[in-house]
């Protein structure tokens, strides 16, 4: 299905790789506008290339441009959504960018420039990414918009392989959201909080190397046997930035293959991943 989100213009922060990337594709083939932004500007060209390949100028309705943007500054989100005046406004943010930093760990670990910075990035950036949305829907009179926050799903259950502050971040993306979606829901806009299980994305799997054991006291977890691919978050993200969704507000989109449902899983071999659309 293609023109799911035609017309509509969006912003994906920490869109150089990963879920980012992923759903930047995604949002192009169906129609919308991407600015896609990042801390890290070398990365961000090189996505932009890929999404050009991918997605070619000749078989797509929107642009696509990228913005330097460190999401914990709030000048400069405020940058990047007036950036979209030009293109008629804003209609979809996703406010995805995170860290989960190597030094975390459990209440004694943390060091606390560690807890502030985390705190910084994964939950101010998405207060401000929010915010600064909030105005632009209004200025442009939006009456239908679509905010998407990242979250985790270790901020649904506890996890004996503790990233304290991480964890703490996510908790507070999910309540934030949660009232946000209920203070705005009589202008239109929406709010809705992504749930991902671990991923097979390098925020993850750099930090888990090739230990087999710390892989394996996760991989266990997963009914389906294998973590998330960011192309499985990617297309819950386009739902939720569609009028498809437009009855789902406030949730906690779980994408998790059923992790936080299971209690003992299936043996034998894991289901077949499907393929990254980066990757490709
Ligand atoms: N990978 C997982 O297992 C997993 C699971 C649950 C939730 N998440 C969340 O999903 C989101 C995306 O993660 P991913 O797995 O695609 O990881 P990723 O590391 O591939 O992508 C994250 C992107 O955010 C960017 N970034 C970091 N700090 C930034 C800042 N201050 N300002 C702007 N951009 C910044 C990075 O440069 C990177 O491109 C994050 O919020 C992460 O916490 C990931």
């Amino acid at each position: 299905m293609v023109g799911r989100l035609e017309g509509k213009n969006a912003i994906v922060t920490g869109a150089a790789g990963g879920i980012g990337l992923e759903t930047t594709i995604l949002m192009l083939r169906e129609g919308a506008s991407v600015l896609m932004t990042d801390i890290n500007e070398s990365t961000l060209a090189t996505a932009l290339t890929k999404v050009n390949t991918i997605v070619p100028a000749s078989s797509r309705t929107g642009r696509v441009e990228t913005k330097a943007v460190d999401v914990s500054s709030e000048s400069q989100i405020e940058a990047a959504i007036a950036h979209l005046d030009s293109w008629g406004g804003l209609d979809v943010i996703f406010n995805n960018a995170g860290i989960m930093h190597p030094k975390d760990g459990d209440a004694e670990e943390c060091p606390e420039d560690i807890w502030d910075r985390t705190m910084n990035i994964n939950v101010k950036g998405v207060w401000f990414g929010s915010k600064h949305a909030v105005r632009s829907f209004r200025k442009h009179g939006k009456k239908r918009a679509s905010v998407i926050n990242t979250a985790s799903m270790v901020a649904l259950v506890g996890a004996a392989t503790p990233q304290l502050a991480y964890t703490a971040s996510k908790g507070a993306v999910l309540a934030m959201t949660r009232e946000l979606a209920i203070v705005h829901a009589r202008e239109g806009f929406r709010f809705n909080s992504l749930c991902p299980a671990p991923l097979n994305t390098p925020l993850l799997q750099d930090w888990l190397g090739d230990d087999k054991e710390k892989r394996f006291r996760r991989e266990v977890h997963f009914p389906s046997g294998r973590f998330g691919e960011a192309i499985e978050q990617a297309h819950a993200v386009v739902f939720l930035a569609s009028d498809e969704s437009s009855f789902v507000n406030a949730t906690d989109f779980v994408v998790d293959g059923g992790l936080t449902k299971a209690y003992v899983t299936p043996e034998g071999p894991a289901t077949e991943a499907p393929k990254n659309l980066a990757q490709s």
